[in-house]
């Protein structure tokens, strides 16, 4: 591993010489085409290659429907002109919302989710055209250990972590009982989203929330969701089988944890004998079980943010208080491109989404289009960048290039607002709202 560093080039030469020092064989190519070939999803055609991540506002009503901050952020997104739109971590049950503001699909909420889905493509059709069709997934969630439903921590927990828990006296591990209700809870809200005009919907099993936990629940004692293989992925495939059984016109999507970055047996994805090396054997066979099970999207992504945030998602500037990684960010983005290229080409049948690209900046196009060239994911997913820059699609439509006035900078400022408990959005480059409420937040933070 080496030195952390800030993103600092003037040029791709530069990039790809630092690369190069790390040792790193940064996939590159100044054609951008690839970035803007149509693929097929489900029955409906799109028109690129570019993904917008699921990434949380906190902006929702107490009841769980989207605000008009969340509208105002999906039709940013839409008009943007990526094709495919993964919308944000949604919960299914009041009790698993990361806090009071996390979107929540439920009876209630339905209508306005509705409204949401027409009225982003909508949105899509007027700024790109109208044959322009996006492919709108919903991210469907329960948070876990980091549930927050009224603003304080109150966790439900899948299995002990000595990586996360202090001791393993007084958790409040699920039942499994709970957990398979918690099953029903996902398949009455993958109904819900089809009725809400969603193309499809996403089984979260990433960042450390409970599906990503019992895949690694190796220490839960006397559960048919903890110990073996089987057992582990249990949850995760019944949700599957069960909205493919019982919604069978809804697409379903997972968004994957490849690898936790905590040694076995605690961690998702690392070896049995080294500790500090990935092992994709049991991610693998996940994704096959996945795709037997009738998954037809996947998205790779890696770390649990509250720990080390930097394996998911490398940043110049961490969180304050938090330590400078012990990493430079391309030595991150390289292991995030690795494992999805090793994914895609063992399932070759299954589009994937690939993580970690906004770092790059301006030459997160070129990197990407090198990507799909390469058929080393199927998706070019953009996180942070499409809060700071939702129209790069349509510059790289209309002008061939991102503009580097309006990246991200990987400042982790949104993270930041999001822990402070407000809104989430660019404090940077989309100042009007979000530099507003950032100084709020800071200020309220600041009179504790
Ligand atoms: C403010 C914020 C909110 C996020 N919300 C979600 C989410 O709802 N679901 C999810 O799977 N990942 C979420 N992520 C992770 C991103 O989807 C993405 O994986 C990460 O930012 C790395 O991609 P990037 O380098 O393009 O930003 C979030 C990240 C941030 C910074």
């Amino acid at each position: 591993m080496s030195r952390h560093e800030p993103f600092d080039f003037r040029s791709p030469e530069d990039l790809l010489a630092k690369a190069s020092d790390l040792g790193i064989e940064l996939p590159f190519q100044t054609d951008l085409s690839p970035l803007l070939e149509e693929i097929t999803l489900g029955w409906k055609k799109i028109g690129n290659r570019l993904a917008v991540q699921p990434m949380e506002g906190y902006d929702a009503n107490p009841d769980g429907s989207p605000s008009d901050l969340t509208f105002r952020r999906y039709k940013r997104f839409a008009s943007g002109g990526s094709a495919l739109l993964w919308f944000e971590a949604t919960s299914v049950v009041p009790e698993g919302r990361s806090n009071p503001r996390q979107l929540w699909l439920h009876e209630q909420s339905v209508d306005s989710f509705k409204r949401l889905v027409a009225e982003t493509r909508m949105e899509a059709n007027q700024s790109i055209g109208a044959d322009h069709d996006i492919y709108c997934v919903l991210q469907l969630t329960h948070s876990g250990r980091y549930s927050k439903p009224e603003g304080k921590l109150q966790p439900h927990v899948a299995v002990y972590n000595p990586f996360l828990d202090e001791k393993r006296e007084n958790l409040h591990i699920l039942s499994d009982k709970k957990l398979d209700r918690l099953q029903e809870n996902f398949v009455d809200a993958a109904l819900l989203a089809y009725q809400a005009g969603f193309d499809a919907v996403d089984i979260k099993a990433c960042h450390g929330y409970v599906i990503n936990e019992l895949l690694a629940a190796f220490d839960r004692q006397n559960s048919k969701y903890g110990g073996f293989f089987n057992n582990r992925a249990r949850f995760l495939t019944n949700v599957v089988k069960n909205i493919r059984q019982e919604v069978s016109q809804i697409g379903i999507a997972v968004r994957m944890n490849a690898y936790d970055g905590i040694p076995f047996p605690y961690g998702f994805g690392s070896s049995r004998d080294e500790s500090e090396k990935i092992d994709l054997t049991e991610p693998k066979q996940v994704v096959s079980r996945l795709i037997e099970e009738g998954c037809s999207l996947l998205n790779i992504t890696a770390g649990i943010p509250y720990l080390f945030p930097h394996l998911g998602r490398p940043f110049d500037r961490p969180l304050p208080g938090d330590p400078i990684p012990p990493e430079h960010p391309l030595e991150g983005i390289s292991r995030l491109l690795s494992i999805t290229a090793d994914l895609q080409k063992e399932f070759p049948e299954i589009p994937i989404v690939g993580t970690g690209y906004s770092w790059l900046r301006h030459f997160s196009p070129q990197v990407g289009a090198a990507v799909l060239k390469n058929k080393k994911a199927a998706f070019i997913g953009l996180g942070r960048s499409a809060f700071a820059y939702p129209e790069a699609p349509l510059d790289l439509m209309e002008k061939g290039k991102m503009n580097p006035k309006k990246v991200c900078i990987s400042c982790s400022r949104c993270t930041e607002m999001m822990r402070l408990g407000g809104t989430a959005g660019c404090v940077m480059r989309d100042k009007e709202i979000y530099g507003e409420q950032y100084k709020k937040l800071l200020r309220e933070r600041n009179k504790q």
